[in-house]
């Protein structure tokens, strides 16, 4: 079902996009600081198969840390809670997302959290296969049938530029594999690393990834069920507790919807039993949190009464 233009989500977008002056598009990763800062998109997606959508839906975003969310519901699935959950904690941490400050103060080195950096390559590592090309095709996979798109793939520029230049990252592997959380040869897990931040889509697509978070893992359209209930109420929990980084407090007490952000300027947004969202705006907070697409949010919140608490 083609996405329709809504006259409601365009005046908010209207509204939000005033805010993308506040914000810079992340550069860190080279390939991203190419993005208009002026961007603002966002696609809803109902249990119907209904989409109502404002703004440049078509355009490709790669879902950087958005990834992180969906990494730990495959590895979970694969897995299985215990094992995971004595690699990875359950706590925010108040941090920035790349921080490694808190890993040499805590024993056993293990990250506080999957969202952030740390924690999200102790998820990556844990993804099972024979080689970084068949465990990316699997979590691949997993993402295509989440967005019920075939076609979605990853982008290769913005992969080896963030492989080239992700010496945090490194630095992290290294410290994490010292103290054996995690084993495999460093560079190899940044390459499947870099190539799951660089998986690529439109805003439809992670609307309807949302969606599936937000119908407790099942795809309403098919009547199948994704991952277990369990995985995507855990999912959407550290959504809410650790979704947004430094500033998912502020994001619960305002907003009020379990949602993942992305350097790209993506937010991946679940509005449990409603919709889901899919939202760009490159211009970013110094959080690292789309600027616009946080304010999109809030208005959209307020005017429909989303917060879940
Ligand atoms: O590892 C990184 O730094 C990036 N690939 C992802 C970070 C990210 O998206 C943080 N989000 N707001």
């Amino acid at each position: 079902m083609p996405c329709q233009t809504s006259g409601e989500l365009k005046l908010l977008v209207k509204e939000a996009k005033r805010y993308t002056k506040d914000g810079k598009v992340a550069d860190y990763i080279p390939e991203l600081g190419r993005a208009n800062p002026d961007d603002l998109s966002i696609a809803i997606h109902y249990p119907d198969g209904r989409c109502i959508s404002a703004g440049d839906i078509d355009k490709k975003i790669t879902l950087q840390s958005i990834s992180k969310v969906i990494s730990l519901a495959f590895v979970l699935m694969d897995r299985g809670f215990s094992y995971v959950f004595e690699r990875v904690g359950m706590e925010p941490t108040g941090d920035p997302f790349n921080s490694i400050a808190k890993l040499e103060t805590m024993a056993p080195a293990k990250p506080l959290n999957p969202m952030i950096n740390a924690g999200a390559l102790v998820v990556t590592h844990m993804i099972n296969g024979d080689s970084v090309e068949d465990r990316f095709h699997r979590l691949l996979g997993f993402i295509r049938e989440l967005a019920d798109d075939p076609a979605i793939g990853y982008c290769e520029k913005v992969a080896r530029s963030e492989y080239e230049t992700a010496n945090l990252n490194r630095a992290l592997c290294y410290f994490l594999k010292q103290h054996q959380i995690i084993t495999e040869d460093v560079e190899e897990l940044l390459d499947l690393y870099t190539k799951q931040c660089a998986i690529e889509m439109n805003c439809l697509d992670l609307g309807r990834i949302g969606m599936i978070f937000a119908m407790d893992g099942r795809d309403p359209l098919n009547g199948k069920q994704i991952m277990p209930e369990d995985v995507a109420r855990i999912c959407k929990t550290f959504m809410v507790t650790c979704g947004m980084y430094n500033a998912s407090g502020e994001f619960a007490i305002k907003i009020g919807i379990p949602a993942k952000s992305g350097v790209s300027g993506g937010i991946l947004g679940a509005v449990p039993g409603k919709f889901g969202i899919g939202i760009f705006g490159p211009a970013l907070d110094e959080k690292g949190n789309s600027v616009a697409g946080i304010k999109l949010l809030e208005l959209l919140s307020k005017n429909y009464k989303l917060s879940m608490f």
